[in-house]
């Protein structure tokens, strides 16, 4: 029966006429996602900018998020689970449109979140131009967000599917990896095709029976004292099950590392706008909502600071009465600081900054959780440490013991640092214990950017001491860094039980302070400041990412004024084999900046010998320019054993576990082929388990670059150890001297017998013996760095001197992945380095007062991203990683940032952007001071720049 508050909705979804009684303000995403179970379109934005959620609606695209489920009625609406079929009626469930086809073909998809709405995107651009131009696609997709791939392989997929329907072709079908021989290879990702048609199900997608739904109340302002508050109008709404807050922890009432707030709830203050104060559950989110709505909190404002400038200063408001915002110093320092200035030809001394980031992982904070039967708390959330953050931090909020909660990852829509964030997943927790019912907490993309936890702002002084000959001498650097409303020093009882890698951010990144330069008289100091924000946590590349501005831009100006080519200053100063670093480190393995040097020089003679002809076909009032940038990056922080399992299965195939979680980066593929290889089984017979705090209990987080190095290193250890027990077991079973087995593709030979691995299961389960094998690794206590990787990179781009705008045309990216285990999934992990680096030089910032959206903030688009990346590999095997290889995911990702700013000097004749992201105004702005102080040279001199 219909009442005033619905409609009936009669519409065709997926070729299937459906009628639906829907609230009358549902949109249709709603109805697709609530009503239909159609969650292949994604909500990722609040507002129409993302295309997450995009839908064909006659054949059109229609942003369903936006589009009220009453203008459907009638019309023809395909979703992605429906999209192959509906293209090709007929031909059966398994087959994929060309775009899906094209899509996993050249890895254009990672972690997933994004893919549907730009696949239909993509099919209307291919419907009405069959050929088109990388303009057109960039333009066609310039309205569909992607944060991890960098967008080049999806335009290129676009490119390619084009050519298959032209053809009425297929995708090649790629031979069979060599057995024993897979790590190298293609082998086809087994996260991907989920993410192709929509069957890859993300927290928000989930659902239970009786599932009540979770909205928080959050500060608007940015610092006060709450003085009261008043919850009884919020309960009375009908639908309200139960409000929580500060009063209802059962334990622990901080959070700890990588957290957006200090504490679950806080009871007396608020540090930041957007910090989370109390939880509804209800029975529907708009009842939630509602109710969050009508809670009334009264508080007395204070003054705030949220500038790290303003924050340091000696009068600033505190943050925490009984401590000061700047933190003690932290210092590093080796040589004679005065006797290498002293000996300096030259010395520069500059300022630069880098601004408050945000991870903007597509799937937005989410969190499902409920009690079994046996009363053990299950939560299901993307959380990339699970057993640490999730089986003991939130066991400890919740006042439950650890093994009574176990934390399943889902389809996790992209990480970055940010999903160390237990907030959501502590307060399901926590409603679903108070309850009795499932609960499901998903964030909207305005608390997601307001509420989530922040890469730290930065703020440099750095001074350069330079030999005539290009030798660099001295380095003296001052930082400040900005924590947020948190620092570990200050509040110590928050850290207890989470020796993480946190407390050591001062020191990580004084250790990166020369840059990947070989310099003899170095003094580093930093602080941490506390502002009226988000706590900090890393985001891709931390620590490494921060300083590269300064130092490249520093290397820069002393070629510049040496009249010297920055690539050999670079290579004058590289840091070499044997080198002991400012931190006292004696590099002794994979040091590869030298060679990425010699391996990027062809480009760049390339480049400068085109800049000629770009400058003399400019069109005013773009001018063109050249930068290289470089930088490095320790590779994790292994400051655990990390361990892994192999199991053989009583069929005879091989399962593979470890703690890491899928984000679409690939370990779920990958760790099959190093088990495989390990093995010397295909890579078919090998599943591989991860993210499950019950399933596959080997704790290890997956950040900071450790997943294929270290947590690999332990799959190779644990299939080393299995292979070895399946000969043992199978020289017992036929009583033949092990020596002479051999090992067979389906079980293990002596002469003409064969033991089959199913035989030899059946053994060890028979008698008693475990069927499992781990692999332990122990790096800890490695110091300081047990590795680092190198990224050095070209920029060719154009500036236009009326607006500030800056275009990226083309980008030459070389990193030193070791043995590169599988192609395409490093390819992957470059491309969405490069689209962060770009992120960070040219549109990102974060600021609470600025509109809380993806577009807002500066995510980049296809529009941003360079034309063309050539990526360049230095393939040196790392010899105790698995099978050589090293890890790439963070590494890309830090040229690409000082490339740019050098390059837009390059192109203005020396207008340098010492504050990122470097925004039209911000170009202008050091056009205009680069005038002053040198004239902006002619078309004729510009020619010339930088010999
Ligand atoms: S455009 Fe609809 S969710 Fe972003
Ligand atoms: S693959 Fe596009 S957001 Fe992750």
């Amino acid at each position: 029966m219909l009442d005033d508050n619905h409609d009936q909705i009669d519409l065709t979804v997926n070729g299937k006429p459906v009628a639906v009684k829907m609230d009358k303000d549902a949109t249709l995403l709603e109805l697709l996602r609530e009503d239909l179970d159609l969650t292949g379109a994604k909500k990722a934005c609040d507002n129409g900018e993302c295309g997450s959620c995009i839908v064909l609606m006659n054949g059109k695209p229609a942003k369903s998020c936006l589009l009220p489920a009453s203008r459907s009625a009638g019309k023809d609406v395909v979703t992605i689970e429906g999209f192959a079929d509906t293209q090709y009626a007929g031909i059966g469930d398994d087959i994929l449109h060309p775009l899906q086809e094209a899509f996993l073909e050249l890895g254009a998809t990672q972690c997933g979140f994004c893919i549907p709405g730009m696949i239909l995107r993509s099919a209307v651009l291919l419907k009405s131009k069959p050929e088109p131009s990388r303009d057109d696609v960039t333009k066609a997709l310039s309205k569909n967000l992607c944060r991890c791939t960098g967008y080049t392989k999806i335009i290129e997929a676009v490119h390619y599917a084009g050519e298959l329907m032209r053809r009425n072709a297929v995708t090649e079908s790629h031979p069979a990896a060599p057995v024993g021989k897979s790590v190298g290879y293609n082998v086809p990702n087994r996260y991907s095709p989920d993410t192709v048609n929509g069957e890859a199900k993300y927290t928000a997608d989930l659902k239970m029976e009786g599932m009540l739904h979770a909205k928080l109340y959050r500060s608007e302002v940015h610092h006060a004292r709450i003085l009261r508050y008043d919850l009884s109008k919020a309960r009375a709404l009908p639908g309200v099950v139960t409000i929580v807050g500060p009063d209802d922890i059962p334990g622990t009432p901080f959070l700890p590392n990588c957290q957006p707030q200090a504490y679950v709830f806080p009871k007396d203050k608020i540090r930041f706008k957007g910090e989370a104060l109390f939880a509804v559950a209800a029975t529907s989110e708009r009842i939630a909502e509602q109710a969050v709505d009508l809670i009334e909190v009264v508080v007395e404002e204070l003054p705030h600071a949220i500038e790290l400038s303003d924050a340091a200063r000696p009068n600033s408001a505190r943050l925490y009465d009984f401590t000061d915002n700047v933190s003690p110093v932290t210092e590093v320092s080796s040589g004679d600081i005065r006797e290498g200035f002293a000996k300096a030809d030259l010395v520069i001394e500059k300022e630069y900054s880098v601004p408050v980031r945000e991870h903007a992982a597509m799937e937005p904070e989410a969190a499902l959780a409920y009690e079994e039967d046996d009363g053990q708390l299950v939560i299901k959330s993307p959380l990339y440490h699970a057993f640490v953050q999730g089986t003991e931090s939130i066991a400890n909020n919740l006042a439950m013991k650890k093994d009574d909660v176990r934390i399943v990852c889902p389809a996790m829509g992209g990480n970055f640092g940010t999903r160390g964030d237990t907030l959501a997943p502590v307060v399901a927790g926590l409603l679903a214990q108070k309850t009795g019912k499932p609960v499901k907490l998903v964030f909207s993309r305005a608390e997601s950017i307001l509420g989530s936890c922040k890469a730290p702002s930065v703020n440099v002084r750095y001074k350069t001491g330079a030999m005539r000959d290009g030798t660099i001498v001295a380095v003296e650097v001052d930082i400040l860094h900005g924590t947020g409303s948190w620092a570990p020093y200050l509040i110590p009882d928050t850290t207890k039980g989470m020796e993480l890698c946190y407390f050591e951010s001062l020191p990580a990144m004084l250790s990166h302070v020369t840059g990947p330069y070989s310099i003899p008289n170095v003094k580093a100091r930093a602080y941490d400041v506390l502002t009226n924000g988000p706590r900090f946590v890393p985001l891709r590349g931390t620590n490494a990412n921060y300083l590269p501005i300064a130092y490249e831009s520093q290397v820069d100006l002393v070629a510049g004024h040496l009249g010297m080519d920055p690539l050999e200053v670079r290579k004058i100063n590289a840091i070499r084999h044997g080198d002991i670093t400012h931190i006292g480190q004696e590099m002794t393995e994979h040091v590869n900046y030298v060679k990425e040097i010699d391996a990027l020089r062809p480009h760049y003679d390339a480049a400068l010998a085109r800049l000629d002809d770009r400058r003399a076909n400019a069109m005013e009032p773009w001018v063109p320019g050249l930068g290289v940038g470089g930088g490095w990056r320790n590779v994790g922080y292994v400051s655990q054993r990390i361990s892994a399992g192999a199991e053989l299965l009583p069929d005879g195939t091989f399962l593979i576990l470890a703690g890491t979680v899928e984000q679409g980066q690939g370990p779920t593929t990958q760790f099959a082929q190093i088990g495989a290889d390990a093995l010397e089984v295909p890579v078919a017979l090998v599943s591989v388990l991860l993210g499950d705090t019950s399933e596959a209990n080997y704790p290890v987080p997956t950040f900071s670059s450790i997943t294929t190095v270290a947590t690999g290193k332990a799959v190779q250890m644990a299939a080393d150890n299995l292979q070895d027990l399946m000969f043992e077991t199978a020289a017992k079973i036929s009583g033949v001297d092990r020596s002479k087995a051999k090992l067979l593709e389906d079980g293990i030979g002596f002469g003409d017998q064969v033991t089959t691995f199913s035989e030899i299961a059946t053994y060890l389960d028979a008698n008693g013996l475990s069927r499992r094998c781990t692999g332990d690794l122990d790096w800890n206590g490695e110091a300081p760095n047990i590795l680092y990787g190198y990224n050095l990179g070209l920029i060719e781009l154009d500036v236009n001197t009326e607006t500030g705008q800056v275009k990226l045309r083309n980008h030459v990216n070389v990193c030193d992945p070791g043995t590169i285990v599988n192609p395409l999934a490093v390819e992957g992990q470059v491309d969405g380095g490069i689209s962060f680096g770009v992120g960070f030089a040219l549109t990102e910032a974060f600021h609470p007062d600025n509109p809380p959206t993806l577009v807002g903030y500066g995510i980049p688009t296809t529009m941003d991203v360079p034309d063309t990346v050539t990526r360049l590999y230095v393939e040196d095997p790392f010899e105790r990683g698995p099978f050589g290889a090293k890890s790439v995911a963070e590494h890309p990702g830090i040229s690409p940032i000082p490339a740019i700013i050098n390059a837009i000097s390059n192109a203005t004749g020396g207008a340098r952007v010492r504050d990122i992201p470097a925004t039209p105004d911000r170009v202008l702005a050091a056009i205009e001071a680069n005038r002053g102080v040198v004239r902006l040279p002619s078309k004729e001199e510009l020619a010339t720049w930088p010999r």
